[in-house]
């Protein structure tokens, strides 16, 4: 059994659902808490209501060595970015390398690095016409959304779209895909 944690910035839908996907195969993973950088995020209550700790941390504790003890002092085997939208520090990555996995709303490289997340990635699809989207996973590494592509999903993009629906089949995607992908890279699968 993987121990995982999820570090989460907004909503929490990701988390949520990965939350629910491994709750019956807690053989395969268990997500043993959430971390927050945003005191008002929706994943806190999320995570509350499916009985999942939440630590709520402030933008510099995730540049300090007690986060990493605390990490490994929980025997953490995997980092899962769901929405979190900070720079992971390069002595965190260097803790846990390739076990940092992030999900990110566009079909990288394109439309990502700093300032890239959420709605910014959608609006910036939708002003520069692309016909497709689509999601991808990769390792974090030291550079912004640069780490390797493990997977990626593609959807259209229509005429009507706009960033809200467009968003929508994004985290239509994700949740249909996230878990699913990481149950196989946990398990050796891939
Ligand atoms: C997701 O679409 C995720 O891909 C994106 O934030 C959203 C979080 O949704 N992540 C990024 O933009 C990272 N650069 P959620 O809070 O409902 O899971």
């Amino acid at each position: 059994m993987k121990r995982l944690v999820i570090f989460a910035s907004g909503n929490g839908s990701n988390a949520e659902n990965i939350i629910n996907y491994f709750k019956n195969k807690k053989h395969i993973a268990d997500v043993i808490f959430v971390i927050s950088n945003n005191e008002k995020a929706g994943v806190i209550n999320r995570a509350k209501n499916l009985s999942v700790p939440v630590f709520v941390l402030k933008n510099k504790d995730f540049e300090q060595n007690y986060l990493i003890h605390f990490l490994k002092e929980n025997r953490v085997d995997y980092i899962i970015l769901a929405g979190f939208l900070r720079k992971i520090s390069d002595s965190l990555i260097h803790e846990f390398p390739q076990k940092i996995i992030n999900i990110h709303p566009s079909l990288l490289p394109k439309y990502g690095g700093l300032g890239m997340y959420g709605h910014k990635v959608h609006d910036a699809v939708i002003a520069n016409n692309e016909k497709k989207s689509g999601i991808s996973i990769h390792y974090v590494n030291e550079e912004y959304d640069k780490g390797k592509i493990l997977f990626q999903k593609e959807c259209e993009v229509s005429e009507s779209d706009n960033a809200d629906s467009l968003a929508q089949k994004i985290h239509q995607l994700e949740h249909r895909f996230f878990p699913d992908f990481l149950e196989q890279l946990l398990l050796n699968k891939l």
